[in-house]
């Protein structure tokens, strides 16, 4: 049998969304047992099990981390059976495994596909993220701008006042003086344990979620990942890559990055049309989390194709064992 090698985004993305289910699923039994650990390789195992049965010839340039830290899905592992396009994978198996752990809102199981060369090679350190959801002017918030800043330009782009914007910030003591600068314009913050990449997507639908604009420092894997949901949902997203030591900007060097400054856009990070699947864990304001009742799982999908920007979400019904 041959199989097109060309990047088929429409009939890849009910394949992938099979891949974040299927992680999903396998975290099931481990959602509020405190083990952290057991429910992200649970999830790994499933993901690659899943993934290797793509017909791809599949890069993972977003994984579980290095080789030599990381025996699953590490960045470089070629993964699919082979047959078919050639395709980069960004892929967070648990986003949030102590909110699996701990039964907490919106941890989800991530994973974004495109053609070789579509995403940033992001070192695993952190980023500087800022995003917005659609439908406002390229660049009226930045990186550059204080934070305060950042929200009254917001409020003055939708017509509002500074008190009707929600932040969303995840709860660190790095982000303290952001917290203190935010509250200071009278805007509202939703603090977030974890979760990152739901953090951002949150902004695409702020009717649902309440949230019109997601800042501060988190993983970069995630910010790729989170670029990607982006590119499909609508919205804008600027990343900077920070370096905590000489070992980080060696990871960075090593994925061919080489103006350590940089502030990427959104499409900068994802630079071509990807495929975008996430499965809900635990509850969220996006989507549902699994399900138990005796005998089944259901699990929520949000799939979604950048090219036509078309967002599927998904109900599946799986026998329980
Ligand atoms: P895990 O799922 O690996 O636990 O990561 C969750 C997360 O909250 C990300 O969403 C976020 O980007 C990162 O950790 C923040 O890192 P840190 O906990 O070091 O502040």
């Amino acid at each position: 049998m041959s199989h097109p090698t060309d990047f088929n985004d429409r009939m890849l993305s009910l394949g992938l969304a099979r891949v974040s289910e299927a992680a999903a699923i396998a975290s099931a039994k481990l959602i509020g047992r405190g083990d952290e650990k057991a429910a992200d390789q649970a999830a790994v195992n499933a993901m690659r099990d899943q993934l290797n049965m793509l017909d791809i010839a599949g890069v993972v340039v977003i994984g579980e981390g290095e080789r030599d830290e990381a025996p699953m899905l590490y960045i470089g592992e070629e993964v699919g059976t082979g047959e078919g396009p050639a395709v980069d994978i960004a892929l967070d198996p648990l986003e949030g495994t102590t909110l699996t752990a701990k039964d907490m809102p919106n941890a989800l199981t991530v994973i974004a596909m495109g053609p070789r060369g579509s995403m940033l090679h992001a070192p695993d350190t952190y980023m500087e993220k800022l995003a917005i959801g659609p439908g406002y002017p390229e660049g009226i918030v930045t990186l550059d701008m204080d934070p305060a800043t950042r929200v009254s330009a917001l409020a003055n782009a939708k017509r509002c006042q500074p008190s009707d914007i929600t932040v969303c910030i995840l709860e660190r003591p790095r982000h303290e003086q952001m917290i203190e600068e935010v509250r200071g314009t009278g805007a509202a913050i939703r603090l977030i344990t974890d979760g990152d990449v739901a953090g951002v997507m949150h902004c695409a639908e702020p009717d649902v979620t309440g949230i019109d604009m997601y800042m501060g420092r988190g993983g970069a894997p995630e910010g790729v990942l989170a670029a990607a949901a982006l590119k499909c949902m609508g919205g804008q997203m600027f990343g900077q890559l920070v370096f905590r030591n000489d070992d980080e900007r060696a990871r960075a060097a090593k994925t061919g990055i080489t103006d350590l400054d940089r502030i990427y856009s959104r499409d900068e990070m994802v630079t071509k049309d990807v495929i975008f699947s996430a499965t809900g864990v635990t509850n969220g304001s996006i989507l549902n989390g699994i399900k138990r009742e005796v005998g089944w799982l259901t699990v929520e999908t949000l799939l979604m194709r950048s090219k036509t920007g078309s967002v599927r979400k998904m109900v599946y019904r799986n026998p329980s064992r």
